[in-house]
């Protein structure tokens, strides 16, 4: 029953690659349970994470960062519970972080024994301001760090062969690093990683949105093009959302290039959080992109988010808060109206004012309208109409919307549909 509406056609050049629209879905990793967990007042306990856990899962997501176990004992704990308790399906790969400390790196693999398919993730911040200021090094130091955590994660995989082991690697402060360096140490830790024969991600962190989404974009597509190893990784993007451009900068990074996006949902993580996955799949959904997760039942989304993280959701947030499907205007209701009852279930969408069809996130069409001062005589009439099977002449709709709107104006708010009703038939019917 799916409908999407039509991908605007903008009139620029035939281009390829990078390319000015997403055709294909890139590959979800959801961070939640790490980079949304580790921005919690009061992280997540093991019951919670479960509960996080079995949502992923649900919606389909296939790559899931679950922690950074050899920092933390109820992460360490709770990716024991998945092997141990056999929660893990086949087809899904469990995620950790850790630092490039061989200590790290050993007790990470502890936490991961008996996994099917697991991520070994390091990283090292690479940009002027951590190397200078915070770790006292220079270039070549930073580097070094990477490629001995890169030989440490081969070691360790070599000693655990019943795990299908892929690596990620993360320059973290990608975006706020000179290009030529985040490109040469990357290359320097797939160059050591590559005769492993395992996948590597090479995952770039706008790990403090610091700039334009274009200019992040612009990045990722340099460093695509510059790797001598682009045909032989995945590149993956982590983004984060300090300018309000988080969603923005994925998107555009697929267009530059990045085969894969971690993000959360609903956008918790660090500060402003880490870009929205919610918002960026239900982005390509309603250009007809098949974002490849079932976001169907957006009501039981928002009830686990709210109850692992304790942050209630804006009743604004794109897609899923709560007024996000309703029209207060009179114009709106107006040509909401209209379009609705011109819609065929067999076409593509195209409500006005209504990017998606709201019945495809689980919320209804009762939602849509609601009555106010604000409102005009379309509001009224398909309340009316809608709710009570009354299809009124042009004059009464005039009529009776001023009537309603009298009353909006008297208590200085919504008028719900059942008030609507008695106003009209007292006024009209009773009399
Ligand atoms: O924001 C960031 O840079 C991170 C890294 C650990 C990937 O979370
Ligand atoms: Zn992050």
């Amino acid at each position: 029953h799916r409908k999407y509406r039509p991908t605007p056609v903008i009139s620029i050049a035939d281009r390829q690659w990078p390319n000015n629209t997403i055709s294909t879905t890139p590959q979800w990793c959801s961070v939640d349970l790490r980079d949304g967990n580790q921005a919690l007042v009061e992280p997540m306990n093991v019951q919670q994470k479960l509960r996080m856990w079995d949502l992923l899962v649900k919606l389909g997501f296939t790559q899931i960062e679950v922690g950074f176990p050899a920092a933390s004992q109820p992460d360490f704990d709770f990716v024991r519970v998945l092997i141990e308790e056999d929660r893990i399906p086949d087809n899904v790969t469990i995620q950790v972080l850790t630092q490039a400390r061989e200590e790290l790196i050993a007790r990470s693999y502890e936490a991961l024994k008996g996994a099917k398919n697991a991520i070994v993730h390091v990283y090292n911040s690479t940009s002027p301001v951590q190397r200078e200021r915070v770790f006292g090094l220079d270039k070549k130091g930073i580097s070094n760090i990477a490629i001995q955590g890169a030989k440490w994660v081969k070691e360790y995989a070599i000693r655990q062969p019943e795990t299908n082991w892929s690596f990620q690697y993360s320059p973290e402060s990608f975006s706020s690093t000179e290009i030529e360096f985040a490109v040469e140490v990357s290359d320097a830790v797939i160059a050591e990683w590559r005769d492993s024969g395992n996948p590597i991600i090479i995952n770039l962190p706008a790990t403090v949105e610091c700039a334009s989404p274009n200019v992040f974009a612009d990045q990722v597509e340099w460093f695509c093009r510059n790797t001598r190893y682009r045909k032989d990784i995945t590149v993956s993007v982590h983004t984060h959302n300090d300018r309000g451009c988080g969603v923005a900068a994925g998107e555009l990074a697929v267009m530059a290039g990045a085969d894969r996006v971690e993000g959360t949902l609903l956008g918790n993580g660090e500060r402003t959080g880490n870009m929205d996955i919610v918002t960026m799949a239900m982005n390509l959904y309603s250009q007809g992109v098949d974002p490849g997760l079932n976001l169907a039942d957006m009501d039981e989304i928002i009830a686990v988010v709210e109850h692992c993280t304790a942050i209630p959701l804006h009743p604004r947030h794109p897609y899923a808060g709560e007024l996000v499907f309703t029209a207060f205007s009179g114009s709106h209701q107006d040509a909401i109206r209209k379009c609705l009852s011109k819609q065929q279930a067999d076409e593509p969408w195209q409500v006005a004012y209504l990017p998606i069809d709201p019945a495809d996130l689980g919320r209804s069409y009762e939602a849509v309208i609601r009555i106010n001062s604000q409102s005009g005589k379309g509001g009224v009439s398909w309340v009316l109409e809608n709710d009570y099977g009354l299809e009124l002449p042009r004059w009464l709709q005039i009529d009776a919307s001023r009537m309603v709107q009298a009353r909006a104006e008297e208590i200085s708010g919504e008028v719900t549909s059942a008030q609507i009703w008695d106003l009209f038939d007292a006024h009209y019917l009773q009399t």
